[in-house]
């Protein structure tokens, strides 16, 4: 058996996998291609759905000898993609859109001559095509014939993809199809499942714990009545889960949204931005980093009437008196957490970020431009992060995407940080 197998079939992996789920709302796409176990990717999807994920297929013409595109639709609840030079299925979703939508790919089974194109950066079908244009994690499950698995050739070739940071799950050891017995059994369904939800976990937060804030902040004029902003939350709420993915223990402060709270994470409901302060404060003590994503009303009414106010022929002028800035406070607090903070803006984007990241004493500001189906209210996003003495710009993509990308660029500089700052305690201790 090559020594690149990493996975072991082991059902008591199977913790509580349902109800506990990284996929929960994940968008995986798989691929399926020309083995007699594609009989057990039917068995997949169903346990990838229950796991909370959608689930699209792509299968190769091989695969469709095995099992058919109708079982697998009805299982997935969308049609089946095999044909990369379709124009109807390209026209619904093509080969580009289909690789930006998936947040995980997995090939289950994955046959030797699948390995071996995908090695060779092949991209003459739709599954092939799909995988080269995708940016997201990656994994196959191969399933063969023991001594195609003990070829030279597709242990090179699985090293390789390995080398890549391709996934590469199983395989099991068993009796075999063919009648042998050895290695090249495809894995359980349940445990493709569980080795997939590790994909989602970096393990780069492990021990931190992250608070965030999201979402708008509503300040009350009377009963009904409100000043408020577009803020939909998606972004911190994409952030929170990303932090989770990277094991940290996350709090989520949130204004009022219409989201459901990401998995293992501890959500805390406010309206008005000083409710949210008070939140905040109150969270604030032992969080290593705070994420300040909420669009915050900078201003509330100075009256609050108790009851409705009647229009009148004449104008009406609102008296407004500054909220709290809660990530400044934060940010001054004498053990401050590493602090992030966002900056949605319509123009200057550079400018206006690099100020606030100075006038606030914040470690890393996040800035986005407003409009053309981006920031408030969409799904997708494009962000550039400053620091001081660095940026970096994030390209158009999910939010739940860039939220990851985000996380990870948050862990580096708050360990970057952390780092240095031991290394100078440890020179103030040196009497030297
Ligand atoms: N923020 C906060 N408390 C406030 C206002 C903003 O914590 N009262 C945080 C936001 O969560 C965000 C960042 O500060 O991380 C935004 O900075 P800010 O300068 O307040 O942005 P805007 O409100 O957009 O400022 P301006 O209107 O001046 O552009």
């Amino acid at each position: 058996m090559p020594a690149c197998v990493v996975m072991s079939d082991n059902t008591d992996l199977l913790v509580n996998y349902f109800t506990m789920s990284y996929l929960s709302g994940k968008n995986i796409l798989l691929g399926i291609t020309g083995s007699i176990a594609a009989y057990k990717s039917a068995e997949l999807v169903r346990h990838l759905r229950e796991a909370g994920a959608s689930v699209r297929v792509v299968m190769t013409a091989g695969a469709a000898e095995f099992i058919t595109p109708l079982t697998l639709q009805a299982l997935s609840g969308h049609p089946v993609s095999s044909d990369l030079l379709d124009p109807a299925a390209e026209a619904a979703m093509g080969h580009i859109e289909l690789a930006r939508w998936a947040d995980a790919v997995l090939v289950a089974p994955a046959t030797a001559n699948f390995i071996a194109r995908r090695v060779h950066g092949r991209g003459d079908d739709l599954l092939t095509a799909v995988c080269l244009a995708c940016e997201a994690p990656q994994a196959v499950a191969p399933a063969m014939n023991q001594s195609m698995w003990e070829d030279p050739a597709t242990t090179h070739n699985v090293a390789t993809l390995q080398e890549r940071g391709i996934r590469v799950i199983g395989p099991a050891v068993g009796s075999q199809a063919c009648g042998d017995s050895g290695p090249g059994r495809l894995l359980e369904p349940e445990v493709l499942v569980r080795h997939l939800e590790n994909l989602f976990t970096t393990g780069i937060l492990a021990g931190c714990r992250v608070l965030v804030t999201a979402g708008p902040t509503r300040e009350p004029l009377d009963p009904v009545r409100y000043l408020g902003n577009r803020s939909s939350g998606k972004m911190g709420f994409a952030v929170a889960a990303a932090a989770v993915e990277a094991g940290a223990e996350v709090t989520l402060i949130a204004g009022p949204v219409a989201l459901s709270t990401p998995q293992r994470v501890k959500r805390i409901d406010v309206v008005t931005a000083r409710e949210m302060q008070v939140a905040v404060l109150d969270g604030v003590k032992g969080t290593d980093i705070f994420i300040a994503a909420a669009a915050v009303a900078d201003y509330r009414p100075r009256d609050v009437s108790g009851c409705k106010l009647k229009k009148s022929a004449g104008k009406l002028t609102l008296e407004l008196e500054r909220n709290p800035d809660i990530l400044a406070m934060v940010a001054g607090r004498e053990k401050a957490p590493f602090t992030v903070g966002f900056a949605a803006e319509t123009e200057s984007v550079e400018l206006n970020a690099q100020q606030k990241l100075q006038a606030k004493s914040i470690d890393m500001i996040a800035a986005n431009q407003v409009g053309e189906n981006l920031g408030f209210e969409a799904d997708d996003n494009a962000l550039q992060v400053f620091w001081d003495g660095g940026s970096v710009q994030l390209e158009r993509a999910r939010k739940t995407r860039l939220a990851r990308q985000l996380v990870e660029l948050v862990a580096e500089r708050y360990h970057h940080k952390h780092d240095n700052d031991t290394v100078i305690k440890l020179h103030a201790k040196d009497p030297a």
